[in-house]
């Protein structure tokens, strides 16, 4: 039979809707149709997409955080060939190999507190860990975690997920406690029952980008120790370099116990996440011989996954993305501020570095309010939705709702943009709410045809 991947690739280019509609989730082709948003994408390069036409897209998604360091990285491709090339033995199971010593080694260099990885594929698979290590290493069961939060669609993870709409319907699920965001009087509550083992909490929620209230983390971090719970902050999104720090706990000066990463790690290309902790809470958990495997997983710590987390890591350094996500974010901000005070629609510009959300709000005027409400009615969200289509359909820029029945977009750029995609976004943002704010027009007859989808879906 053969296989040639750029044959098969060109003999059945355009086909993807299809075969998802055919054999994947259906709903993700029907979906996309119904927003304009079903391209064909044939090629990717830093912090822009390419369709079949070859126009050029803006990529403020960034696979949800994925390429961190732009789409198909250089180095990271170079690394991934080499490590092909070297023919190594990879996922033996029965040795130790070089590259997840090394990646490990690289890792901790950004986490002072924390001592020692575990290395899976996923974040949800990183979060996985991390409930279980607490559970283990605390003799405790339940697992606290914040109202909104996400932290991956696995059983254990959908346990402390803060949105009801995931859950239904998969219960019952582990034992848990939902807490109001950046409430510490709830927590301490919770935390004198005497049976928590950790909360788990983003520094930034990726719904909604809800940033936590200044003192919440240590806060949070004094109460945890004083009743023996273990605070775990979830990085997978805010890891590597996203919130301007190497990790967003880093702006509240916090230690946590246990953190996970995904996403960026994988430099766009290989499933990898990793839960790093403190030393002693895999002495517990691997405390024998007898307990070697009793977390693991087949694929972890793949020579794949491990060079392109290594790549990455020397890309990040290299390009110095971390404080190029702090200034080019600080630029997008000043920006959106800026406009927030000209807009009445606009409510809040939120968030930290490359991270960063915009909500929107019931206008005062008049004439604004009555297409406001009509679109709220049908269901909340739909603006924001507007939003999103605008931006893509005029301006060729990629974003997202952050969340379902948000009013919130979210912007989530590759960490290497500069000047011209900050200007490049304000000016189209702008454009867009001056069109919105004129209360007629393409963007508010979008937002009827949407209606029709949201009634009649
Ligand atoms: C904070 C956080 N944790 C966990 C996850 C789950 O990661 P994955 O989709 O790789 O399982 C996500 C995904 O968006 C996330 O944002």
């Amino acid at each position: 039979m053969g296989f040639d991947l750029p044959g098969l690739l060109a003999e059945r280019s355009g086909q993807g809707y299809d075969l998802h509609a055919r054999y994947l989730n259906p709903q993700r082709p029907r979906m996309l149709h119904a927003i304009g948003f079903d391209k064909v994408y044939e090629r990717a390069e830093g912090a822009y997409l390419y369709d079949a036409d070859g126009r050029r897209y803006a990529d403020f998604l960034s696979g949800f955080g994925v390429f961190g360091i732009g789409h198909n990285h250089p180095v990271v491709r170079k690394a991934l060939h080499d490590v092909l090339d070297a023919e190594l033995a990879s996922m033996v199971q029965f040795d130790c190999a070089l590259l997840p010593g090394l990646l490990a080694e690289r890792l901790l260099q950004y986490a002072p507190g924390l001592d020692r990885v575990y290395f899976c594929n996923s974040g949800t698979e990183a979060v996985e860990a991390a409930i279980k290590f607490a559970r283990y290493a605390t003799g405790r069961t339940r697992i606290l975690y914040c109202d909104h939060a996400f932290h991956g669609l696995t059983t254990g993870s959908l346990s402390v997920n803060g949105a009801t709409e995931f859950r239904t319907g998969f219960n019952p699920l582990l034992p848990d406690t939902r807490l109001p965001f950046g409430d510490l009087d709830a927590l301490d509550a919770e935390l004198c029952k005497g049976d928590v083992a950790a909360l788990i909490v983003e520094p930034i929620q990726g719904k909604g980008v809800a940033v936590t209230p200044p003192g919440y983390l240590a806060g949070a971090a004094a109460l945890l120790r004083t009743h023996g719970s273990l605070l775990i902050c979830d990085e997978v999104q805010t890891g590597m370099g996203r919130t301007g720090r190497f990790f967003g706990y880093q702006h509240e000066g916090v230690d946590p116990d246990i953190v996970t990463v995904a996403k960026t790690l994988s430099g766009g290309f290989v499933p990898v996440g990793a839960t790093m902790a403190r030393g002693w809470i895999f002495e517990k958990v691997y405390s024998s011989m007898d307990r070697v495997l009793v977390h693991d997983s087949t694929f972890g710590s793949n020579a794949a996954a491990m060079a392109a987390g290594l790549a990455t890591l020397a890309v990040i350094e290299d390009e110095q993305l971390v404080a190029n996500a702090e200034r080019a974010g600080e630029a997008m901000m000043r920006a959106l501020e800026e406009l927030a005070g000209r807009y009445e629609m606009l409510a809040d510009v939120r968030g930290r570095g490359l991270m960063i959300g915009m909500e929107f709000g019931k206008p005062d005027s008049l004439k604004l309010r009555t297409s406001w409400n009509m679109l709220q009615k049908a269901r909340r969200g739909l603006f924001a939705q507007m939003v999103v289509v605008a931006l893509f359909h005029r301006h060729a820029i990629l974003t997202q709702v952050s969340g379902d029945h948000m009013e919130v977009i979210k912007l989530l750029p590759t960490l290497t943009i500069g000047d011209d995609e900050v200007a490049m976004f304000t000016e189209a943002f702008d454009a867009v709410m001056k069109d919105a704010h004129r209360g007629g027009g393409l963007i508010w007859d979008f937002g009827r045809s949407l209606i029709k989808q949201a009634v009649t879906r």
